[in-house]
């Protein structure tokens, strides 16, 4: 009995804990996304590849490229030319998504390029 009131106790703190990891990694994005926007729309057309990654890739890949989810690559270890990330990106692999109808050729080519900066 003393032993799960001590969980009891515990798990409000535990959870609050966890909620506020979650918003500090979630606000970081945010704040990381918006200032790539506001870069792009001060420097100029070039799309900004760290903002397409942030909105379409790190679902399955993760904000650094290593998340792998449902079996994607690690980023940071891929080994893929430009090229063969541009045409990856275009029409998908197994679970990953074509972009073709999402971005534009231009927008593939700068988040390629990005993912090419993820490479350790
Ligand atoms: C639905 C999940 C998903 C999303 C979203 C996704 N990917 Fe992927 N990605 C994968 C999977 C799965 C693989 C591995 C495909 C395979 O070889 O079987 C992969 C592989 C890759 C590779 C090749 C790595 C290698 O060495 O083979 C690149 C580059 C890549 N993804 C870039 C991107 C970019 C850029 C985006 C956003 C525009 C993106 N991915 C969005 C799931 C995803």
């Amino acid at each position: 009995m003393h032993r799960m009131n001590w969980l009891i106790r515990l798990t409000p703190v535990l959870l609050a804990g966890l909620l506020l990891a979650c918003e500090s990694a979630q606000d970081q994005i945010e704040r990381q996304t918006a200032a790539a926007q506001s870069g792009r729309q001060a420097g100029g057309t070039a799309p900004d590849g760290l903002a397409v990654f942030r909105k379409y890739c790190v679902t399955c890949h993760g904000v650094d490229g290593k998340l792998a989810l449902n079996g994607a690559k690690d980023l940071t270890k891929s080994a893929l030319s430009l090229q063969e990330r541009i045409t990856q990106i275009t029409n998908g692999k197994n679970m990953m998504t074509p972009f073709a109808e999402v971005l534009s050729p231009e927008e593939i080519k700068a988040v390629a390029e990005y993912t090419l900066s993820l490479k350790k």
